[in-house]
């Protein structure tokens, strides 16, 4: 039996995690890469963590932000476009939000559009005058239109926002885009942006028992460092001693690199260095250019600041 079992119900944390969409896999990857092992059932609506006194909670993505700042859950990973919809929704009836941002996320980017159906003309927000949106985000549309003092129709929709326009409900919709698939099944075109999203880590604004702190700040620690390893590759080649300035400049987003003598040759060293950056063929093409040979480029597993 796992001793993690022993630990009571009240220090583990809860992490909310989109139940099925786009989120979802991205969520659990982060986890797992944060070394979180998960044990859970089909179909179960918590996840057990094993390694960690924290469970993960399996909900809709709209419920997240209540569920964190009505503190059912202590965390919560949800996408910008639902925490500012819920942000708005919130200032409306005079109520400000609680949940508190901790971290931008490096996944689930995707943009709140706005979308004609092929073969309609749009010249700028000003063709939205007197039109119906339908949306599942009426907050920020409102607020669209309400900075670019169009006056227009919001059908608010529960969902399939997609489908508005064919049924006659809607001139025109306003809804997430990501790859693009949903707007091109439904010969929509994309025309303006509403707002850029990406996913966000949330917490609860309570204090934390110190125990269970300790574990949010831990979990942060190896977000950042998992976020850090995504972009960053470790280099090594070879060069001339004269070049090594003009090579430094060419190693994008590096610290002081390790120069290491070669056996044999004065005047080259190798050079090993970590680019915080990603590392592109153009770079290599450049420092080759200045001298560089044995260039090797491998990823970055884990990273600890
Ligand atoms: C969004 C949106 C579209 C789809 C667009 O749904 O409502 O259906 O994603 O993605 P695409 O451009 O890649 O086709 P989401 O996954 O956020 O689910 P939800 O709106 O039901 O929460
Ligand atoms: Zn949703």
């Amino acid at each position: 039996m796992n001793d993690m079992r022993h630990v009571t119900d009240e220090m583990r944390l809860k992490l909310a995690v989109q139940k099925s969409g786009r989120l979802t896999e991205p969520s659990l990857d982060l986890l797992a890469r944060c070394g979180l092992k998960l044990s859970r059932g089909k179909d179960q609506l918590v996840g057990f963590g094993e390694n960690m006194p924290l469970d993960v909670l399996f909900v809709r993505d709209d419920d997240i932000p209540d569920l964190v700042q009505e503190d059912v859950c202590d965390l919560g990973l949800v996408g910008l476009n639902v925490l500012e919809e819920k942000r708005l929704e919130l200032a409306s009836r005079g109520h400000s939000a609680r949940f508190q941002p901790l971290r931008t996320l490096d996944f689930g980017r995707c943009r709140l559009s706005l979308a004609v159906p092929e073969g309609t003309s749009y010249e700028g927000a000003r063709s939205l005058r007197g039109r119906r949106v339908a949306t599942t985000y009426p907050f920020l549309l409102e607020k669209y239109l309400r900075e670019r003092d169009i006056a227009a129709e919001i059908v608010t929709l529960s969902g399939a926002v997609e489908i508005a326009p064919r049924l006659g409900r809607a001139d025109l919709i306003c809804d997430l885009v990501s790859t693009g698939s949903t707007l091109q099944a439904n010969h929509l075109r994309e025309v303006a942006t509403v707002l850029e999203s990406h996913a966000v880590l949330i917490r609860t604004p309570l204090d934390l028992p110190p125990a269970t702190d300790e574990w949010v700040q831990r979990l942060l620690m190896r977000i950042d460092g998992v976020q850090q390893v995504r972009e960053s590759k470790y280099i090594m080649l070879h060069a001339p001693r004269g070049a090594l300035p003009e090579i430094r400049r060419l190693l994008p987003g590096s610290e002081s690199p390790t120069i290491i003598p070669l056996e044999g040759c004065a005047d080259r060293v190798a050079v090993h260095a970590v680019c915080r950056e990603d590392v592109f063929w153009e770079t290599l093409e450049s420092l080759k250019k200045a001298g560089a040979s044995a260039v090797l480029v491998l990823p970055v597993e884990k990273m600890l600041a």
